[in-house]
């Protein structure tokens, strides 16, 4: 056995009291694969339904006719579920705890609060003509408006579409144009780690780059009372708004397969693609994993320090733990500040019992050395959970001891936007712990690993990971372009759903995941296109051609490495290298800054024109022995030039 499979047994309280031991999660996983109809029929009563449902799958994965329907009959509503249901026995139990960047900001928000700020909210939507069907745009601090505001569409029927607040303006256009979005919900200003960030100034530049088509009507949270531009008849403040508002809507009537929302993320190719959520499997789907996996207990306070932008932050902030009536966390502001001990020092003072949080967080302090948890004592904490990106043997190693006081175990969940939901993750009552490995799937998820061929390989293996059949909690489409949905997930190996990762299966039948198999990179658990970046290096006028690739960094987990071909009559130089940086960051978001830039008069390619990202990977991580068969090259000496003035040594 190497030193990474360690193993940490199950613990005995965990196997004792946890919602699922070894063997009722194997009872449980043997039904849910070979019975699904039977499984998630019987799942499906944990949502309330208006009308429940009678037909409960029909899905299937052929490449002509993708077509992903849960539970089609039954009728219901997220927000009835996320909070009217709970109103009765838990209306004074708090919801939502709000942490502000300030340390000494904070506040506790009942289920009954947040349903009546919910139910103004969207009779403050409907009164601007937002209805059923129609896409509102969110583009928010981390306050409990971003949840209201979510609920609030689900309420009346509206699609919610959220842009991460870390975005640029042409990234909140781009994705307001293509979801033709009706409303924008925003605040005058975000505060992260002590500073500000101009949403609305952003938001005035993505309109007027997005035209007059979209967005008619522009709402604003007044967050830090903070200096902004005003367009009369189109901005409306969020208070003015709610505050005449009746705390009593009606909830739609949505179908199971009605989106619930959009969310644009990044693929390996053009421009980021909005997946499609519909209510009835998502639901299911974020609600009965946050129960198991987080081994969630009533009362207890759940803390994912996500942000509402990403997925991470829909399933695990909003839906899954509010659909269980649980108490989640929400954090402002940033792990860093005021200093590194703010994480373990909130965890006190709110309680906190399960954190969920991502490997390059745990680096980050990690790189501090053990003193950064001096200022707190986390004996709250019960469970920890890692999510994002491959969390590397010593970092697991650091988390569990130093973070969790050896105390708690960790759940590494690995799952996508594009499957709504955590697919493979050990029950923490149920599945010895590996570090390093997201360990077995969860209910109703059929992983294989195939080779470039498709063929399924078994036992212990290397291999692409796949998915074999559909589960509740899958995206539905693309949206507006369910063609490029097949092509993207499903055309490259037949009848099965690609995740673009790769991945290791061992002797135990543990998945390991080893990371992107595509032109997708994972900057500190963010996602990102190579393609996005290199077009957005070539709309420069100094830049003639780019090529980005990942390499190995200690605390990002991998840093974005670009090799740039400059135009003729443009000079290499230091201050062109950095107003290229700028250019990127403006361009996309701070998140897509470059962390290397090579000069490259010539980039390697084969002669049909074809870059080789391979070699260009290889020559970032510094691996320049290793490079492979180069004899297909049009031009084999461009590569001995680049090694030489490789940035990264
Ligand atoms: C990666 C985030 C290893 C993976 C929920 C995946 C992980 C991509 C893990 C999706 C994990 C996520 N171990 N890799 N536990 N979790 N990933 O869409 O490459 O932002 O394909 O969803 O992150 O990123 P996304």
């Amino acid at each position: 056995m190497t030193e990474h499979q360690k193993v940490h047994p199950v613990r005995d309280d965990f196997a004792a009291n946890a919602w699922a031991d070894k063997e009722k999660y194997q009872a449980l996983y043997q039904q849910s694969v070979n019975d699904p109809e039977g499984f998630w029929a019987e799942q499906a009563k944990r949502l309330d339904w208006f009308k429940a449902p009678t037909k409960i799958k029909h899905t299937q994965f052929d490449t002509h006719n993708v077509d992903i329907r849960w539970f089609e009959d039954g009728v219901l509503n997220a927000s009835v579920n996320c909070l009217d249901r709970h109103l009765e026995t838990r209306g004074d139990q708090t919801a939502i705890i709000w942490e502000g960047d300030d340390p000494a900001d904070s506040k506790h928000i009942t289920y009954r609060e947040l349903y009546e700020g919910t139910c103004r909210l969207a009779n403050g939507f409907k009164e601007l003509g937002v209805g059923k069907g129609d896409v509102v745009t969110l583009y928010m601090p981390m306050i409990p408006e971003a949840a209201m505001a979510m609920l609030a569409c689900a309420r009346i029927g509206a699609v919610h579409s959220v842009v991460f607040g870390g975005f640029s303006p042409d990234a909140v256009a781009q994705r307001v144009i293509g979801a033709k979005s009706k409303l924008i919900i925003t605040a005058d200003e975000s505060v992260r780690g002590g500073k500000q960030v101009p949403l609305k100034d952003n938001v005035d530049a993505a309109l007027t780059r997005a035209g007059t088509d979209v967005c008619e009507k522009v709402m604003v949270v007044k967050r830090t009372g903070g200096e902004i531009e005003w367009k009369e008849g189109r901005d409306v403040w969020y208070e003015d708004i709610v505050a005449k508002q009746s705390s009593d809507c009606p909830a739609e009537e949505m179908n199971a397969e009605d989106p619930l929302f959009i969310l644009y993320t990044s693929g390996s190719t053009g421009a980021p693609k909005g997946l499609k959520h519909t209510t009835g499997g998502y639901l299911l789907h974020a609600a009965l994993t946050h129960q198991y996996v987080f081994d969630y207990k009533d009362g207890e306070v759940y803390w994912c320090t996500a942000d509402v932008g990403w997925v991470t932050g829909h399933s695990y902030i909003v839906y899954g733990p509010l659909a269980n009536g649980g108490t989640t966390l929400m954090f402002e502001g940033v792990p860093s500040y005021p200093t590194h001990g703010r994480m373990g020092e909130i965890v006190d003072k709110h309680n906190v019992a399960i954190l969920y949080t991502a490997p390059t967080a745990v680096r980050a302090l990690m790189a501090h050395g053990d003193d950064v948890m001096a200022s707190s004592q986390r004996d709250s904490l019960r469970l920890l959970g890692s999510v994002g990106e491959p969390i590397n043997p010593e970092a697991w190693e650091w988390f569990y001891r130093v973070i969790g006081n050896s105390k708690c175990p960790i759940v590494d969940t690995w799952w996508q936007t594009e499957t709504g939901g955590i697919m493979i993750a050990p029950l923490p009552g149920a599945v010895d712990l590996k570090p390093g490995s997201a360990t077995l799937p969860f209910f109703g998820v059929m992983p294989a690993l195939v080779d470039n061929e498709g063929n399924i390989l078994e036992g212990a293996t290397d291999g692409n990971l796949v998915i074999l059949d559909s589960w509740p909690g899958q995206a539905r489409s693309i949206w507006g372009d369910h063609d490029r949905f097949i092509q993207t997930y499903f055309s490259m190996y037949k009848g099965m759903y690609f995740t673009g990762d790769g991945c290791r299966r061992d002797e135990d039948g543990y998945y390991w995941i080893t990371g992107r198999v595509d032109d997708v990179l994972n900057v500190s658990g963010h996602r990102m296109g190579t393609a996005e970046i290199e077009s957005s290096l070539v709309a420069h006028e100094a830049v003639a051609e780019a090529a980005v690739v990942g390499f190995p960094h200690d605390i990002k987990g991998q840093g974005i490495y670009i090799y740039v071909t400059l135009g003729d009559g443009f000079e290499e130089s230091d201050e062109l290298k950095k107003e290229l940086t700028q250019w990127v960051r403006k361009d996309i978001g701070p998140i897509a800054s470059p962390d290397v830039i090579q000069w490259a008069p010539g980039l390697p390619k084969t002669r049909s024109g074809k870059i080789m990202r391979r070699i260009l990977r290889k020559i970032a991580a510094n691996e320049c022995d290793g490079l492979g068969d180069t004899s297909t090259l049009a031009d084999p000496s461009v590569v001995d030039e680049l090694i030489e003035h490789r940035a990264n040594r």
